[in-house]
């Protein structure tokens, strides 16, 4: 589950696209379409930690006519998915290449120009380890800063960097907030969550992880520096249609769990016994939408 494969990434999509918190969309919604009426062309949106590309496709549909996104990851193989995966789902597409002598297979040397329904989507691809950098140029340029599922991955103090040096409003979806629940239950869950909480905190490239902890960490960093924020809900909701979901989340939990050593493996065999065929699981994120 912290591998990342871009299997992982499809497969949580649906359950992330419609798990995001409707009300905090439409503010950042909102807010593009003012951006809009006070001047023309683009709006900049830069995704950071962008997978494959899952953020674009939840949000280019609902926001303005035109649109140029920067996609920004660590891993050359999951832009080279997302390239890929947003060529699969646009109406159209043109890949221009940024240097002619380069082939044009490669995601961070080409740009591409998708239509989707009535949307223009210029799209950019950036490889950068952001546990390096904590600002990139380019997110002082954009109009919104926006990431999905990653802030859950960085420390209390590259988040503390990252919010000193943020000066454009941040949408912030899907940080796991901790919360979770099984049905059905079972007498070692709530050790098996402390384990797996204490697994969330190791070194994920940023030092120790702020884990569950990181969205209220850099809420509360944000409006330190005056920053507005608005903080929803956006919990995966998931009953027997999601199994193949609620599987590889039971399965990637024990895995974590079994790495920390907390507990006897026969415990955690036994809870991953029950849980990979649950009828329902609830685990609990946090959206927000934070201005300057
Ligand atoms: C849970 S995935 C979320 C991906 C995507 N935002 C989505 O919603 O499907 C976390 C992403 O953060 C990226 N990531 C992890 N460490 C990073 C780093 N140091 N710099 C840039 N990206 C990083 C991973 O490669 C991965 O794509």
């Amino acid at each position: 589950m912290n591998s990342f494969t871009s299997e992982w990434l499809a497969l949580r999509e649906p359950v992330d696209h419609r798990s995001r918190n409707p009300k905090l969309m439409a503010s950042v919604k909102a807010y593009l379409q003012h951006i809009e009426s006070s001047r023309p062309g683009a709006v900049h949106v830069v995704d950071l930690g962008c997978g494959s590309g899952s953020n674009l496709r939840a949000l280019a549909p609902v926001f303005n006519e035109v649109q140029e996104w920067t996609l920004v990851d660590s891993d050359p193989k999951l832009l080279n998915a997302a390239h890929a995966a947003l060529l699969k789902w646009s109406d159209d597409s043109t890949i221009v290449k940024n240097d002619p002598h380069t082939s044009a297979h490669q995601s961070q040397e080409s740009q591409l120009i998708l239509k989707k329904h009535s949307k223009k989507i210029i799209v950019n691809f950036q490889c950068a380890d952001l546990a390096k950098e904590a600002h990139l140029p380019i997110m002082a340029k954009s109009d919104l800063v926006t990431a999905a599922a990653f802030f859950d991955l960085t420390s209390d103090s590259w988040l503390k960097k990252f919010s000193m040096a943020l000066t454009k409003p941040l949408y912030a979806t899907l940080s796991y907030n901790g919360a979770e629940t099984w049905d059905p239950q079972g007498p070692d869950d709530q050790a098996v969550l402390q384990a797996f909480h204490f697994h969330q905190r190791t070194d994920k490239g940023f030092g120790a992880a702020s884990g569950p902890n990181a969205a209220n960490v850099l809420i509360n960093l944000l409006k330190d520096r005056h920053f507005d924020v608005e903080v929803e809900d956006s919990p995966w909701v998931m009953n027997e249609l999601d199994r193949p979901l609620t599987e590889q989340l039971a399965f990637g939990i024990a895995d974590a769990v079994k790495e920390t050593g907390l507990l006897p493996i026969e415990t955690v065999e036994n809870w991953l016994r029950s849980k990979k065929t649950a009828s329902q699981c609830t685990v609990g994120h946090t959206d927000f939408f934070a201005y300057p």
